[in-house]
């Protein structure tokens, strides 16, 4: 195990509670814990996550991979649709892990990795279908109910395009689903149409769901390690126990401070990170927390920034807002690579007292800066420490963000595990639009709107 390097460092948090705050919680986070472990909690029929990091066959990895490798030899762009919990926790890999850049040219030695079925955007489903146009693509159809709107109408142009342009035999090589076992349109096209199908348990739902296939295939496809992103979180298992003590226990921790300070009035928390390619870490962790605890008139607000670049836009806000924010910030220990501050002869930017040092020496600095100005301005501020961006380190921190979230949403006293609020939008959209079967509601909502 090799999780020594992953810290939590909360001491600039929890300056803002009560000396005892935090370890008040003890009793009640343990509580939590034996409730996760016992599946005696609220959603314990959503408790599939918590083990799966540890019972990852070989077998499922092998067939991953392979399946990767089948859509690598014949795709140079592979579109992946789905929304929510089946795009965001792939999407935060891929990009934590690739070169900003390379995709541009489409000439590396991985393919393009493309996502759609996340929104209805027109103009972005219809530039979609032009950028394809021509190209060597596959599709990863990810849904686990298999009916989401956003996805299947995504699927349904992709499918077809991806069969004209590619013909037949070959769409069907180069489409795969990755559904429930049993139900939903995309089981039964996958099935109709002999794809390779991979399955999401159905005691996972989508939110916990990056290191099953959802997440794990298209991550294999981009040219990613998974077993050493399996391998971090299985470690990370370990390190977040039952039986590792309150003050040891990163994510007993973790849930704790936030809820001491949710209680002192802190309802909104802000994920920070100083790596630009860390964007979608956050835009996953965002969705986990706000949508497992924002319910019943409760939760933490879960919002997030990208240092240094917001601290020129958001950066006024959070360091003289309103007082009801904190922050945690994800620090990358390690640069992958190594680039020196430039000299400039004339040096009117006046800057070349830094010449010869890492950039992300300065970047650090600015962290450093960061967190003690916010802290001044009655910021709480935790720091979340990695030693560098690579699937092992990834896959520790996926763990360990999903742990805590167990625990904090039962801490919340809360269901952390459903989602009955997002159905309210859908209820209307088939309404207004006609669906057959809303009758009822196309008529309410026609009388609502008169
Ligand atoms: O966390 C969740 O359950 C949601 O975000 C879902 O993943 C999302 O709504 C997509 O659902 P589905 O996979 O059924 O298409």
């Amino acid at each position: 195990m090799n999780t020594k390097n992953f810290r939590l460092e909360t001491g600039k948090a929890t300056q803002f509670v009560a000396a005892d705050a935090v370890k008040a919680f003890e009793p009640r986070v343990k509580a939590a814990q034996k409730a996760l472990e016992e599946a005696t909690c609220a959603g314990n029929d959503f408790l599939g996550w918590m083990h799966l990091a540890s019972s990852t066959s070989p077998e499922l990895l092998s067939s991953i991979k392979a399946c990767a490798q089948t859509l690598r030899e014949n795709c140079d762009t592979i579109v992946v649709a789905g929304i929510g919990g089946s795009y965001l926790g792939a999407r935060a890999v891929i990009e934590a892990l690739s070169n900003s850049f390379e995709w541009l040219t489409n000439k590396g030695e991985n393919p393009v990795i493309l996502f759609a079925g996340n929104n209805i955007g027109e103009d972005y489903l219809y530039e979609l279908t032009e950028y394809l146009k021509g190209r060597r693509f596959g599709v990863i159809n990810i849904s686990k109910s298999g009916t989401t709107t956003e996805t299947a109408l995504a699927f349904r142009l992709l499918r077809k395009q991806c069969e004209e342009q590619r013909g037949l035999d070959m769409a069907r090589k180069v489409i795969v689903a990755v559904t429930d076992a049993k139900k939903g349109a995309a089981r039964t096209t996958a099935d109709k149409e002999g794809y390779t199908s991979f399955i999401i348990p159905d005691n996972v739902g989508g939110r916990f769901s990056v290191l099953t296939p959802v997440g794990l295939l298209p991550i294999a496809c981009a040219g990613f390690d998974i077993d050493a992103l399996v391998k971090g979180a299985a470690d990370m298992e370990q390190r977040c126990a039952p039986e590792v003590p309150f003050a040891d226990n990163p994510a007993e921790q973790y849930a704790a401070v936030r809820n001491a300070l949710y209680a002192a009035g802190k309802k909104i928390e802000i994920m920070v990170n100083f790596q630009p390619k860390l964007h979608f870490m956050n835009e996953w962790w965002k969705q986990l927390y706000g949508e497992s605890e924002g319910k019943d008139g409760k939760g933490i607000f879960t919002a997030s920034v990208d240092f240094t670049t917001d601290l020129h836009s958001m950066g006024q806000w959070i360091q003289e807002g309103e007082r009801t924010i904190f922050e945690t910030v994800i620090s990358v220990e390690n640069a992958k690579h190594e680039l020196l501050f430039p000299h400039d002869d004339e040096n009117l930017d006046g800057l070349n007292f830094l010449e010869g040092r890492r950039v992300d020496q300065v970047n650090k600095m600015a962290e450093l800066g960061t967190q003690l100005a916010h802290v001044d301005g009655g910021v709480p501020n935790m720091r979340l420490v990695i030693e560098r961006l690579d699937e092992y380190n990834l896959g520790q921190l996926i763990y360990f963000f999903e742990r805590a979230c167990g625990i904090s949403g039962l801490l919340l006293e809360v269901n952390p595990f459903n989602q009955p609020g997002v159905e309210a939008y859908k209820k209307n959209m088939f309404a207004l639009l006609g669906k057959p079967g809303y009758e009822k509601e196309t008529e309410a909502i026609k009388a609502r709107l008169a």
